[in-house]
């Protein structure tokens, strides 16, 4: 029986919400980080001390000494891609190896995957994704189609056997695609090339504590230890409930959790809903609060909207009620945190969007991803604060107009915002004692 919980922080938007800095700033809080999901699409940006960190596969409390953070089992792993950030993290002092865990049922992404991932991109063509490329949806194809290669796998003698039978299996597929293998690059690398970065990464990787971290994890809660969950992506983004297809390939929601860690759901706690002031986007499908114009420009200048994993550009939109409403839904939002509001400080006026009409009915239910193109979101213009927020240190700080756009979230959602960001560093987080 666990003595302590699991909580857990997701994005409620579709991604990029900031909770890398979340995480980072709740992290001496607990005892163990753990990410249960996605893998090197993510990027989570962190910044403290004058420096910016951007991490990708390893759990953001990596920075906090005597804090342990496990890669759980529902977790992707490219070699190349973990072994960059641990080389990274030496050059600042933190050698990762003696902070993480990693679970030996966390799947691999081969250098095949990635080309399997383009391969199917372009395909697509005007319906495309817009994936970041990673391998994402070919490595999950492949683990529930129960021909993935884990973490385990690496420390058999059959590995090498078994990585050449499932890449030779790709290549014929890229083959049966028209996909061209020799000219094609991952990270501007031919595949060759990447493989070898690909296995040395494999091979500092058997250095790592590789075990079943469900044990591990399930002792701790036994013992009292507290564990805090890391989402990537958004909810809006999950396989099931994001707008299908234009998704990723993992269950982003709380419910993620359990079969991404092996925790009972009895274990979860709190769990935190993070949000950005306004809505971004990467890649395709619909945004019913998407904003075309110089408004939207601004919201991208402002908040630097560009992908932290691909640097492209993010699209722009208000705030949007009935898509925070589903998420707080299906999720079980404790408490909310809202991140990026010093992003519209100049704004005469901010919207927000508190319901949708479809066909001219007002509507009751989050809608498809069908419906979900064709909605015309009904919007509240509310008064801006226009005064920075980054000085503030408290939520009496705040600027009023600014508390009322707050109230007015809550009021609309019916959840409590435990936490403000008013700016990327660690120290610009007010945290209220609710
Ligand atoms: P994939 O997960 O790389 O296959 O991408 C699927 C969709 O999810 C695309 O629209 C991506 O832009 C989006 N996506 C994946 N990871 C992230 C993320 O960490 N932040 C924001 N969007 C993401």
């Amino acid at each position: 029986m666990q003595k302590s919980k699991v909580d857990v922080i997701l994005g409620i938007q579709w991604g990029d919400e900031g909770k890398g800095k979340i995480v980072d700033v709740l992290a001496p809080g607990y005892d163990i980080v753990a990410r249960f999901q996605g893998g090197p699409n993510a990027g989570h940006t962190i910044k403290f001390g004058g420096m910016t960190h951007v991490l990708h596969t390893i759990p953001s409390g990596i920075f906090h000494e005597g804090k342990m953070n496990v890669i759980g089992n529902g977790v992707l792993i490219d070699a190349c891609i973990v072994c960059d950030e641990i080389a990274n993290l030496r050059k600042v002092g933190v050698e990762a190896r003696d902070r993480m865990k990693i679970s030996d049922k966390a799947n691999l992404i081969l250098p095949t995957h990635r080309l399997m991932d383009a391969a199917l991109e372009q395909k697509k063509g005007s319906r495309k994704i817009g994936s970041t490329v990673k391998g994402i949806g070919p490595a999950y194809t492949d683990k529930v189609a129960r021909c993935g290669l884990r973490m385990g796998d690496i420390l058999e003698p059959s590995f090498p056997e078994k990585y050449e039978a499932l890449k030779a299996d790709h290549l014929q597929a890229l083959r049966n695609l028209g996909f061209d293998v020799e000219s094609a690059r991952i990270d501007g690398k031919a595949l060759a090339e990447y493989e070898r970065a690909w296995m040395d990464g494999i091979a500092e990787l058997r250095s790592f504590d590789i075990l079943p971290t469900e044990f591990y994890l399930n002792q701790a809660l036994a013992e009292g230890k507290t564990v805090l969950a890391e989402g990537a992506q958004g909810s809006l983004l999950d396989v099931d409930f994001g707008s299908y297809p234009f998704v990723t390939s993992s269950s982003t929601v709380t419910a993620g959790v359990c079969v991404g860690l092996g925790i009972p759901p009895s274990a979860i706690g709190k769990v935190y809903g993070v949000f950005k002031a306004y809505c971004t986007r990467v890649g395709s499908g619909p945004f019913p609060t998407e904003l075309h114009d110089a408004t939207g420009e601004e919201l991208r200048a402002n908040g630097h909207e560009f992908g932290a994993t691909t640097g492209r550009p993010r699209r722009t939109g208000w705030l949007d009620l009935p898509a925070l409403r589903y998420t707080l839904m299906i999720n079980g939002i404790t408490d909310l945190v809202v991140m990026k509001a010093d992003v519209m400080d100049g704004f005469d006026t901010v919207k927000v969007a508190v319901s949708y009409m479809l066909d001219g009915k007002k509507m009751e239910h989050y809608p498809s991803a069908e419906q979900a193109e064709r909605v015309v979101p009904e919007y509240r213009e509310l008064p801006g604060w226009k005064t920075s927020v980054c000085e503030a240190r408290s939520y009496e700080e705040l600027p009023a107009a600014f508390r009322s756009y707050l109230d007015f979230i809550c009021q609309e959602t019916g959840s409590q915002v435990k936490v403000v960001s008013v700016g990327p560093d660690r120290e610009e987080t007010i945290i209220r004692s609710l």
